[in-house]
C-alpha cells in the first residue's frame, strides 16, 4: 500500500497511530530538488528551514544519493564490533576540519551527541579520580529532548512533566560572565553552551562573553563543551561557530547538517579529554555505521567542492543586510539576528510568528515559528543569493500588506 499522494489518508493516519507530540500544518511533501520540496499536489515551496538545519546539501544532491546508493548495495550496517572503513574516515575528516579535536565518538542525533558530551565530561574527572560532575548550562538554551538533555537545557517547559530531572546541572543567565564566574564551584566539570542559541530565537553569544568563558574555563579547570548542533558544519559561515570567537572548546557536539539528512550525530575532543572514556563506558548500535558516515563524508567532499561555507557566509551576509533594511523600514520587525544562515526575525508583539509562517507557507516559502515572535531561516547551504532574496522580497510584500491593513 503506498498512501504517497493521499493527504486525507496521510493524514488520518498520522493523528491515529502517531503519537501527538508535533502539531504539522497541512502538507506532506513527496520531493525534493535544490532548495525546493514538492507536496502531494505538486505545489513547490522555497524550503528556507531545510529540516531545521539539516539538509545542507539542498534536497536530493546528486551525490550524496548516488553515494548512499551505492554504499547501502554494498553495506547498510555492520556493528562497532568491527572496524568500519568510512567511521574511521570520517573520524580523520572531522578532527582535521576542527583542529582542536583528536577524538570523535558517533551517535545518531543531537541529543545523543550531548549526552556522550555529559558522560565524556564526568568521566574525564572520574578518571582524574577528583570529584567534578556539576555542569553549567544557559537559561534559555537547548540542548536536547533524553532526560540528560532535557536536564541539561535551561528552559523548565521542556523538563516540567518528566521531573525529577537528573541532578548535577545549574543553569546561568546567557552572556553573563558574572552570573557564570558565581555559579562555579569545586564541583564543575564542565559548562556547556550554544554559540548561538537556536531554539529560543536565535540569540548569537557575544564576542566577549565566549573569550571570557574560556578563560574561566582554563583558570578553573572546567571543560567548555560546544553545542554546534545547529550552528556547525558551516552553517554560519565558517566550519565551526567558535571560529568566529578565536577561542577552542574542549568538546564540541555535532548532528544536523553532518550527513545531510542521514541521522547521525558526533561528539568531538582532544585526547586528553578523551581519557573520560574507557572500553565499555559508552556505546551505540547504529552510531557511526557505513550508511551515515558515508554519507557525512560525502556532504563533507561536496561542501569542499562547492565552497558551501563561504556561500552560507556571502549569502547570509547579503540576506541579513536585506532583511537589516526591512527592519528599517517596517517597525513591525522588532529585531533580526544570527549568523551565515541561520537568521531569526522577531516581530513586535502585534505580530503573531505563527501567523507570518502560515502567510509565507501559503505563498510557497517554509520557515519554522520559535516562540511567540520570531521566525527562523536556516536553508540548505546551497542557496543562491536570488533565491535568498525572493524570499525577503515575499516578506517584505506581506509586511506591507498587514501595514495597509493596520492604517
Ligand atoms: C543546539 C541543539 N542541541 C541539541 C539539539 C537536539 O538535536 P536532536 O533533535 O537531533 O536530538 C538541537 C535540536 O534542535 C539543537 O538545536
Amino acid at each position: 500500500m503506498s498512501i504517497e499522494s493521499d493527504l486525507y489518508l496521510i493524514k488520518d493516519f498520522d493523528k491515529k497511530y502517531c503519537m501527538q507530540v508535533f502539531s504539522p500544518l497541512d502538507v506532506a511533501f513527496v520531493k525534493g530538488k535544490g532548495c525546493y520540496l514538492y507536496d502531494t499536489e505538486g505545489k513547490k515551496y522555497l524550503d528556507m528551514i531545510g529540516g531545521i538545519a539539516v539538509n545542507s546539501v539542498g534536497h536530493g544532491h546528486p551525490k550524496l544519493v548516488k553515494a548512499i546508493s551505492e554504499q547501502a548495495k554494498n553495506l547498510i550496517h555492520c556493528s562497532n564490533y568491527y572496524l568500519i572503513p568510512s567511521r574511521s574516515e570520517l573520524a580523520y575528516n572531522l578532527c582535521k576540519k576542527a583542529s582542536f579535536a583528536d577524538k570523535v565518538f558517533f551517535s545518531n542525533s543531537g541529543a545523543e551527541a550531548n549526552e556522550a558530551a555529559i558522560k565524556l565530561a564526568r568521566g574525564y574527572f572520574y578518571y582524574k579520580g577528583m570529584d567534578r560532575y556539576e555542569i553549567i548550562t544557559a537559561k534559555m538554551s537547548f540542548h536536547g529532548r533524553t532526560m540528560g538533555t532535557i536536564s541539561a537545557t535551561g528552559q523548565p517547559r521542556f523538563s516540567k512533566p518528566f521531573e525529577p530531572v537528573v541532578p548535577g546541572f545549574k543553569y546561568v543567565e546567557f552572556n553573563d560572565i558574572e552570573d557564570l564566574a558565581n555559579a562555579v564551584t569545586d564541583k564543575t566539570a564542565a559548562i556547556m553552551l550554544e554559540l548561538i542559541q537556536g531554539e529560543s530565537g536565535v540569540h548569537p553569544a557575544a564576542p566577549d562573553y565566549i573569550v571570557a568563558v574560556r578563560k574561566l574555563c582554563n583558570e578553573r579547570g572546567i571543560l567548555f563543551i560546544d553545542d554546534e548542533i545547529q550552528t556547525g558544519m558551516g552553517r554560519t559561515g565558517k566550519n565551526f561557530c567558535y571560529e568566529h570567537y578565536g577561542v577552542y572548546p574542549d568538546i564540541m557536539t555535532l548532528a544536523k547538517g553532518l550527513a545531510g539528512g542521514v541521522p547521525i550525530g558526533a561528539t568531538l575532543c582532544s585526547d586528553e579529554v578523551a581519557s573520560g572514556f574507557h572500553v565499555g563506558d559508552h556505546g551505540s548500535t547504529f552510531g557511526g555505521n557505513p550508511l551515515a558516515t558515508t554519507a557525512a563524508n560525502t556532504v563533507i567532499e561536496i561542501m569542499d567542492q562547492e565552497q558551501l561555507t563561504a556561500n552560507a557566509g556571502l549569502v547570509g551576509d547579503e540576506l541579513m543586510d536585506k532583511l537589516q533594511a526591512l527592519k528599517a523600514k517596517f517597525p513591525m520587525i522588532h529585531q533580526v539576528r544570527g549568523r551565515g544562515l541561520l537568521i531569526g526575525i522577531e516581530f513586535n508583539p502585534m505580530i503573531s510568528a505563527a501567523m507570518m509562517k502560515d502567510v509565507l507557507f501559503e505563498r510557497g516559502f517554509l520557515v519554522s515559528a520559535i516562540g511567540a515572535s520570531t521566525i527562523r531561516i536556516a536553508p540548505p547551504l546551497i542557496i543562491t543569493k536570488k533565491e535568498a532574496l525572493s524570499f525577503a522580497n515575499e516578506l517584505e510584500k506581506i509586511l506591507k500588506s498587514q501595514a495597509k491593513n493596520m492604517r
